[in-house]
């Protein structure tokens, strides 16, 4: 990559999620930054096909509770510290940004468009967070189904819940290791003339 593209794409290129997160978490300023920055993503018909849940302080208990009773609703043999592990999840930062899919069966839009205009949401949290100097990580469950999550997050009967973005403090001491290159050849294709898909070179 040409140095001019690295500097122009370094808010992409260097955006790392950071899996442990310090306890103080963004201000409200820096939230209403970040959901503003959530909603520029591409979106076939403008159909704001999301929903974002911030949750924090003591609110975490109660998505905590959600996420412990989606994993009973699917599997009753559920065990206690499963349910608790579960729990814990929704305190691994001070503040989450829940991803819901909020889907129109009837759109002339297809579902799955839909669904990936949400993720694109999910993913514009993480690098409006990076550029703010917040740290980030998409997170999920095992269980992302279920009466208690859609109660909690307040889901439609077609909506999908997409997991959700913790955020919080970069810790001072985190270790820095730069991302590791990608090798684009078993990713990219090129489309000849000839409708053959082949690589490069
Ligand atoms: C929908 C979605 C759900 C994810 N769920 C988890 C998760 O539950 N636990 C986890 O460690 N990483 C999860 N990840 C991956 C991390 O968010 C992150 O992308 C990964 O650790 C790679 O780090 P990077 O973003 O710095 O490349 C999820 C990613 C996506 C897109």
């Amino acid at each position: 990559m040409l140095q001019e593209h690295e500097i122009a794409l370094a808010p992409l290129l260097t955006r790392q999620s950071v899996k442990a997160l310090g306890d103080v978490g963004p201000t409200a300023a820096e939230i209403d930054a970040i959901l503003h920055a959530s909603v520029t993503v591409p979106d076939h018909g403008t159909l704001r096909p999301w929903r974002l849940v911030v949750v924090e302080g003591e609110a975490r208990r109660a998505f905590g509770e959600a996420l412990a009773a989606a994993g009973r609703e699917a599997n009753p043999g559920f065990t206690d510290e499963l349910a608790e592990r579960l729990r814990s999840k929704a305190f691994a930062a001070p503040t989450l940004i829940a991803v819901v899919a909020r889907i129109d069966p009837d759109a002339k839009i297809a579902v799955w468009e839909q669904v990936a205009s949400a993720a694109c949401a999910g993913y514009a949290i993480t690098l409006a967070a990076h550029q703010l100097g917040v740290g980030a990580i998409w997170k999920s469950s095992p269980h992302q189904e279920g009466e208690a999550l859609r109660r909690t997050l307040d889901m439609g009967p077609a909506d999908q819940f997409l997991g959700w973005v913790n955020l919080g403090q970069i810790p001072v001491e985190r270790p820095t290791s730069s991302r590791a290159a990608v090798d684009l050849t078993p990713i990219v294709r090129h489309l000849g003339a000839d409708g053959l898909a082949r690589v490069a070179g």
